[in-house]
Order: structure tokens, then C-alpha cells, then sequence
């Protein structure tokens, strides 16, 4: 799959050409930077305005994910996928199966049609958001999605698996924590997931030969993780930073009551949200 081994700060293999979906959100416009040394070209998608694409090693193709065409004519010629695309919050179930659960479909036909043989999905803890903060877990743990969009994750990562079985296709599913700049909240202070930790993870995902399907949380080291990832040991994911130099800053805050749902789940306040009536 590595198209030619590069030059500069990252000493690992290069793709051709890398498609990162939800290239316009939070998340997609830092890695929109920290991705490029792993491929000469970035197809660079959201449905969302993007800005201009930068000369050379970018490219921009707008796109909704909930169109199976147009999501099919965006996956051709790349050589992986880092897939961010989505409502990325609990919404309406309508919002999340036309941009979640088509979406995510779309993704892997095209990838099956086109020769992609590697994905990288940004799941959810939210998967596993209706295990209580005092459980430890790995990968293997029921998942107990805490919303309609912890469902698309879920539903996201079974069709991960059933591409590999029937197709081939390998991927590395993220359950991402809490990816921002830092914690904003005590709960983030054991979910929290640095940009450099994500971006250390994603390359570990593209270019770790043999994951098949494999699913990995997405956590720094911090001081009170729930989330065991020895299911994951092959993609050797050493985590840099943690949350442990906020601590200061969020225990600042006003305390949370016990029974609050940001304190009892790992899920947090999303396990409280709707019905959407
Ligand atoms: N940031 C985190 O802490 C975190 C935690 C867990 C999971 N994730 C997942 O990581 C991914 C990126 O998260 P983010 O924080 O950058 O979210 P974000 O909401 O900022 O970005 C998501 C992007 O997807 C785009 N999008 C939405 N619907 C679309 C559609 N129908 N077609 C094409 N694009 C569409 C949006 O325009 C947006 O730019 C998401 O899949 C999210 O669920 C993030």
C-alpha cells in the first residue's frame, strides 16, 4: 500500500494519495496539517465550505456523504481513507443515518469498488457510553451506545468488520475520547485525546500492516483512563501527552453532583440527551 518512503520529519512510508473526509471540522482542519507528511496528495472533503486548496499537495472535492454516487467518484484513486465525516453530536436519528449511517456505507462501497484496502474511522467512546466511569475496559467490552449517534458508531464499526471479512478491506476503528485543544471538564480529564496523540495514532493505523479489524481507543495518558488497549498492542500506540498538566485548571471549576450523568457515565451528558420530539 505505501506508495514511496519519504523524506522530512516523519521517517515512515508515504501514501500517494490520502482522502480525509470532514476536512472542514474541528478535528479535519488539524489534520488537514499534522496528516500531510503520510501522502504527496490530500483529497480534502466535507460538505461544509473548505478553504482553497493549497498548491501541490492538496486537493478539495466537495461532497456529501449521503450521496452514493458522489461519495463513489470521491474514493476513486485514493490509497486510504481517514474517515471523520458526520454529525459528530447527538442529533435527530434522521440527521445521523443520513450522514452517519448512509455515509459510512458510501465509504466502504466506494472503497470496495475502488481498490481501497485500508480505512481509518473515527468511532466513538460513545460506543460504550452507558458503562459506568467506575469500570475498566478494552475493546471486547458490550457495546452500549448512549444516543443515536453512539449507534451509527456502533453500526460504523460493524460494517468496518464485515468489509474485512467479505472484502478484505482492513481498518483501524478510533473510539475517540475528547479531542480538543485541552480538557474542558472533569470528564475529559480521563477521556481526553491530544491532536499530536491522534495524529501518532492515525499514522499507526494507516501504515501497521495486518490490523484486519481492529478497534482502539483514543486516549492520551492520562492519569484516570477507563479504556484498556492491549486488544490493540499491534498497532504499538505509545500516547505523549496528559491531561494531568490541566488538572489544576478544570478542578477550578464548580464540582459536579455524583449522580450527575457527566460524573456516573463514561458516555457523560450524551447519555441524557433526546428524545427529539
Ligand atoms: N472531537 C472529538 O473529541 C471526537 C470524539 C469522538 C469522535 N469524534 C469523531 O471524529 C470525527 C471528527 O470530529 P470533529 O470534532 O472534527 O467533528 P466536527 O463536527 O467538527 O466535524 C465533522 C465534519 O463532518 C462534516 N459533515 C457532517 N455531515 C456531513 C455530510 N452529510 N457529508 C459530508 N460531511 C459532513 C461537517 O460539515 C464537519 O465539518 C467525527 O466523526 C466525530 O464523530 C470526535
Amino acid at each position: 500500500m505505501p506508495a514511496s518512503t519519504s523524506s522530512g520529519a516523519f521517517p515512515g512510508p508515504r501514501l500517494e494519495r490520502l482522502l480525509l473526509t470532514g476536512a472542514a471540522g474541528g478535528l479535519g482542519k488539524v489534520l488537514r496539517e499534522s496528516l500531510r507528511p503520510f501522502a504527496n496528495v490530500l483529497r480534502l472533503s466535507d460538505v461544509a465550505a473548505l478553504t482553497p486548496a493549497l498548491a501541490g499537495h492538496e486537493e478539495v472535492v466537495s461532497c456529501d456523504l449521503a450521496d452514493k454516487a458522489a461519495v463513489d467518484a470521491l474514493v476513486a484513486d485514493c490509497d486510504a481513507i481517514v474517515h471523520l465525516g458526520g454529525v459528530s453530536v447527538e442529533r435527530p436519528f434522521e440527521e445521523v443515518l443520513e450522514a452517519n449511517i448512509k455515509g459510512i456505507f458510501h465509504i466502504y462501497e466506494g472503497a470496495r469498488r475502488h481498490g481501497v484496502k485500508r480505512v481509518v474511522f473515527a468511532s466513538s467512546n460513545h460506543v460504550i457510553g452507558f458503562h459506568k466511569q467506575s469500570e475498566h475496559i478494552d475493546a471486547h467490552a458490550l457495546r452500549r451506545p448512549d444516543g443515536y449517534y453512539g449507534l451509527s458508531k456502533s453500526f460504523g464499526e460493524d460494517v468496518a468488520q464485515f468489509y474485512f471479512d467479505r472484502w478484505g478491506i482492513e481498518t483501524v476503528s478510533i473510539r475517540i475520547g475528547s479531542s480538543f485543544p485541552e480538557p474542558a471538564n472533569r470528564r475529559m480529564m480521563s477521556t481526553w485525546l491530544s491532536y499530536r496523540d491522534l495524529t501518532t495514532l492515525i499514522g499507526k493505523s494507516l501504515f501497521t500492516p495486518g490490523v484486519q479489524h481492529t478497534v482502539v481507543y483514543g486516549v492520551s495518558a492520562n492519569r484516570d483512563v477507563w479504556w484498556d488497549n492491549t486488544a490493540a498492542a499491534l498497532l504499538e500506540f505509545m500516547p505523549q501527552d496528559t491531561s494531568e498538566v490541566f488538572r489544576d485548571k478544570v478542578e477550578a471549576q464548580p464540582p459536579v453532583a455524583p449522580t450527575d450523568p457527566s460524573a456516573v457515565y463514561q458516555g457523560g451528558a450524551f447519555t441524557a440527551q433526546g428524545p427529539f420530539e
